[in-house]
């Protein structure tokens, strides 16, 4: 077997999805095709950080407050990401901003999970947004990271049909459940070295399953 993919996990907050990766890829998982080798916040009070410690993972934080610019805590992030080994970063609820020197220097080995198909609703909020929008299917996107906010080659979407009675909490709960599914499988196809970046596309191959390719919503059920 290949060694596995050395990964720093970055966050910032709860760490719900930090939590699927370690369920997917931790320390007692065997045989992992990856490895998490840090998880780095930027925010000391963040509850994944307990998760992160609770599965025996090496923790770092860097607290963005006590850097003058955005270049200098990314220099900083950019030195514990590799001091630790990593060799791709995955962000997971990681609310910083990066500069264009850190989206560049980890080009194609820096993804993101967003809360929302993209290009649709990149930023905040995107669960109102949707529904305000009325569309019918809302989901989550994972993607290679560019410099615009939210941007990037997609390497894999979830689906959720949006319900007639959804608030934005009912929803986000659906579309947050894909999530935690959605990741350690985009990270398991990167990993297992299913996926490539050609032009601004990134393309998964070498699967021998695909999904059904038409749904509609609203259904009607006759009886
Ligand atoms: C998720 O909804 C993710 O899509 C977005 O931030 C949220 C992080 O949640 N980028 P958690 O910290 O993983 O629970």
């Amino acid at each position: 077997m290949a060694a596995p993919l050395k990964v720093a996990v970055l966050i910032s907050g709860r760490g719900s999805n930090l939590q699927a990766l370690i369920d997917a890829f931790g320390p007692k998982v065997a045989d992992s095709p990856v490895k998490i080798v840090l998880v780095l916040s930027n925010r000391p009070d963040a509850l994944g950080l307990e998760r992160a410690a609770k599965a025996g993972l090496k923790t770092e934080i860097v607290d963005h407050k006590a850097f003058q610019s955005r270049e200098d805590f990314d220099v900083a992030i950019d030195r514990e990401i590799r001091a630790a080994g990593a060799e791709f970063v995955v962000l997971a609820g990681f609310m910083r901003l990066l500069t264009p020197q850190f989206v560049t220097a980890w080009k194609d080995k820096l993804i993101n999970i967003h809360p929302a198909l993209l290009p649709s609703f990149p930023g905040l909020h995107t669960h109102r947004r949707a529904l305000e929008a009325s569309v019918r299917f809302h989901g989550a996107t994972v993607h290679f990271v560019r410099n615009d906010t939210d941007s990037g080659p997609i390497i894999a979407q979830s689906l959720v049909a949006v319900r007639p009675d959804d608030t934005e909490e009912s929803l986000g709960a659906r579309v947050l459940e894909t999530e935690h599914r959605l990741y350690p499988l985009a990270v398991r196809l990167i990993a297992e070295g299913h996926v490539r970046v050609e032009g601004e596309r990134a393309v998964v191959s070498g699967l021998t399953r695909y999904p059904e390719n038409v749904l509609l919503n609203p259904m009607l059920l006759m009886a």
